[in-house]
């Protein structure tokens, strides 16, 4: 691999094929791929259905230019709307889950012409623009891990409301790769102050949507209705499509203030299309009600190893988005545990910093394959400790 610019670690080279949740290898070697690419094939990879719409897609129509939105796009918009549960609203679709947030947070501060933004230190927002950045004059960091539930003014009071634009929440902690959740009270607290100083709600679900939390979105374990969502990944499948729906009052105020966005892939009808399919396979095989109860299955696995490993400090998840905490340890860590898994035909996440392991799978697992890593961790973390 001479001429792959690498920014990241690059660990295997040769993965030729996938199908639901295994990769293979040249050599037909299967992997079970227990982060979903990037946290992205809710439906495994190479869906069948979404890759017959997909593939008829592509013989009609694959891109237009952004004065020609057509009929899948508004029908695609619609299926987003409903499922973020905006009654009446409006969205466009683009290509990253960055891209998405930055539209989101410029629309936010175009609309409330307040540039301050709220959101909490740990959330990953974009890799790029202004979410990407999160700093200086237009951002205040919230640490939620110093908030006491008991004491949630003493936490909130030097936050100015007032000039808050909005509260930019994202549900999963996950971008950070620590899988932590934020507290339903302060988040609950903070919403309802933004709100009455004028400010809007802006959900991130990039990583948290289409149904790795065990509901459709992340902010759905809150009691919280954003005015903004921002949609990514599992929106796509595996394909490079991401969305931004919004209430009507605040698209028409963007509409209407100027605002316009030059970037060429909007409301792509091959984007679209695959957006659709992924909405109507999810809802029509209940993927999601059966990706919670795999979830509760596998945290429960996970919190066996807690009970049994003292090296093992917390094990965490919420529907199929779940980490795994080590201690420090003379000779297990999560970098080990990453490459011995490896070894063995399992891809995980791991975040050194937080030592954290990470399991994102997709929502059509097997259940065999979840007690096939629990199996493999326990007797690695046997033969090591
Ligand atoms: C929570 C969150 N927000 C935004 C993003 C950015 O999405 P993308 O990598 O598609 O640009 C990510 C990516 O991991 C994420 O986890």
């Amino acid at each position: 691999m001479n001429h792959i610019l690498k920014c990241h670690e690059i660990v295997k080279t040769d993965f030729v094929r996938g199908k639901n949740c295994y990769l293979f290898d040249s050599q037909e070697r299967r992997y079970v791929d227990f982060e979903s690419g990037i946290w992205c094939t809710a439906l495994g990879h190479c869906h069948p259905r979404i890759n017959r719409v997909m593939q008829a897609q592509i013989e009609k129509l694959v891109h237009v230019g952004t004065r020609y939105p057509n009929d899948l796009a508004e029908k695609a918009a619609m299926d987003v709307l409903d499922i973020v549960r905006i009654d009446d609203g409006k969205c466009v679709f683009l290509s990253s889950g960055s891209e998405a947030v930055e539209f989101g947070v410029q629309t936010a501060r175009r609309t409330t012409n307040k540039k301050l933004l709220l959101t909490f230190s740990n959330s990953y927002l974009a890799a790029y623009g202004s979410a990407g950045r999160k700093s200086g004059d237009d951002w205040l960091l919230l640490d939620w891990s110093s908030c006491t539930t008991d004491d949630l003014d003493a936490c909130l009071k030097s936050i100015p409301f007032e000039a808050i634009g909005a509260f930019v929440f994202e549900p999963g902690g996950s971008g950070s790769g620590f899988v932590k959740f934020p507290p339903k009270q302060l988040v609950r607290e903070i919403a309802q102050r933004v709100k009455q100083a004028g400010g809007l709600l802006m959900a991130n679900e990039i990583t948290t949507g289409m149904g790795r939390t065990g509901k459709w979105f992340g902010f759905q374990h809150y009691d919280f209705q954003p005015d903004i969502v921002a949609l990514g990944k599992g929106l796509g499948n595996g394909y490079p499509v991401s969305a931004v729906a919004m209430r009507r009052n605040i698209a028409e105020a963007v509409e209407t203030s100027g605002f316009r966005y030059a970037q060429s892939h909007q409301n792509d009808p091959l984007g679209c299309a695959i957006a659709r399919e992924v909405i109507a396979t999810l809802r029509e095989e209940n993927w999601i009600e059966r990706g919670r109860a795999l979830g509760e299955f596998f945290l429960e696995g996970l919190q066996r190893l807690q009970a049994k490993y003292d090296v093992v400090k917390e094990a965490r998840g919420r529907g199929m988005l779940l980490g795994l905490e080590f201690n420090p340890h003379e000779t297990i860590s999560v970098t080990w545990a990453y490459h011995a898994l490896l070894e063995k035909g399992y891809l995980v996440g791991y975040y050194p910093a937080g030592s954290v392991l990470r399991f994102d799978p997709s929502l059509t697992m097997a259940e065999k394959d979840i007690t096939g890593l629990l199996e493999c961790l326990a007797s690695l973390l046997d033969t090591a400790r």
